[in-house]
């Protein structure tokens, strides 16, 4: 059993952040979102592991290289984002004639594959998918069901869904499904179409299974779904403290190490700090990710994710708030008053 993990395309819905950043590499409880896809593979037993990369290739590389992991890594590039199939295709040497679970970079499963996967092997389908109850499914695949909970259909998108079961970004394959690939034609968004190629496969009488997601599961396409998902690894947190603090705490945090906190602040969990940053007479409220190397002063924070290297002084109080790398916001006490604003194109900004 190989594994494939999507790390290309765009990221558009997450413009600004996107420019500068490749999308999985966005951390959510200070890891990159990709990582948790690499963990849950290789908590499966996985250890042949492709890396599909698009537009940002250095920057995955070396992000993934920067940890040692118990797998063999193996990084395919796929250019411009021409489709989740098309990245299949793109991997057809390194993948060979194996089973596969293909995993959205983007994706974030509570529960990991380990279940999912044991259901895959023990059964005789040509390919298993993850389904899970959504409120919005007109903004995913969707899965239409037989009376016998067999799959009848597969729709990518649908404007009027027939149900509200979403197809989950993680798929498992026998190789069979690379001559459903060879079939595609470009759909509407000029994508090969994962979704396609598994309904050819059950328009041809291939067994396609699925299994259903207990706990939650999320596409980190837009800047809410990555606060939500912080909220929500961080409502596993275990404290982990490792440096000295003045400062009143309260709840479950992680601390890491060189971290400085003033006797005047209050961090109130779950929260999590990154490497020597620095705060000062602040207030560091529950489900908030600070990176490494920040500073703050004199702001109250909640709900939010701040990147490595920025600096927030004098911010008022910031709520659900997703911050990128090295940026300032500090509100200047000197003459004339009023707001100054270097942002770049396609932020957003609520003042
Ligand atoms: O997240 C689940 C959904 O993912 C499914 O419900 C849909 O059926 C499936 O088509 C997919 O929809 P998205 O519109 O969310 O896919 P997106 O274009 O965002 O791509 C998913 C991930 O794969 C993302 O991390 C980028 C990466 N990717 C995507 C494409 C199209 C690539 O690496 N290469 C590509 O060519």
């Amino acid at each position: 059993m190989k594994g494939l993990i999507l790390s290309g395309g765009h990221g558009t819905r997450l413009r600004p952040l996107t420019y500068s950043q490749q999308k999985q590499l966005i951390p959510v409880a200070n890891k990159p979102v990709l990582f948790y896809a690499i963990e849950d593979m290789i908590e499966a037993g996985i250890t042949q592991i492709g890396i599909i990369t698009g537009p940002n290739r250095e920057q995955v590389i070396e992000t993934v290289k920067s940890r040692d992991w118990d797998a063999e890594i193996t990084f395919i590039h796929q250019g411009d984002p021409k489709g989740i199939a098309h990245a299949v295709k793109v991997a057809r040497e390194f993948l060979g004639n194996d089973d596969f679970v293909v995993y959205l970079g983007d994706n974030i499963l509570k529960e990991g594959i380990v279940d999912h996967l044991d259901h895959f092997m023990m059964s005789d389908f040509d390919a298993s998918i993850l389904l899970c109850e959504v409120p919005n499914p007109q903004q995913f695949g969707v899965a239409e069901l037989n009376d016998d909970g067999t799959i009848k259909r597969l729709v990518e998108k649908p404007k009027v869904p027939p149900s509200n079961l979403a197809l989950v970004g993680i798929y498992f394959f026998k190789p069979i499904i690379h001559k459903a690939i060879d079939h595609l034609k470009p759909s509407w968004r000029g994508e090969l179409e994962i979704t396609e190629a598994i309904q050819w496969l059950i328009d041809h009488g291939y067994r396609v299974g699925w299994t259903k997601v207990t706990g939650w599961w999320k596409d980190t396409g837009k800047p809410e779904d990555i606060i939500d998902v912080n909220r929500l690894i961080l409502d596993d947190l275990k404290t982990n403290i490792k440096s000295e603090i003045k400062g009143r705490i309260v709840g479950r945090v992680v601390i890491e190490e060189g971290v400085e906190i003033d006797e005047n602040t209050t961090i109130k969990g779950p929260v999590v700090i990154g490497k020597n940053t620095k705060i000062r007479n602040s207030y560091i409220g529950p489900y908030t990710s600070i990176g490494n190397g920040c500073v703050i002063e004199n702001t109250e924070v909640e709900d939010s994710i701040i990147m490595d290297g920025t600096t927030i002084i004098n911010g008022g109080r910031l709520l659900e708030s997703l911050i990128g790398r090295d940026v300032k916001i500090i509100k200047e006490e000197s003459h004339p008053k009023g707001k100054k604003f270097v942002i770049g194109d396609h932020s957003r900004v609520f003042v």
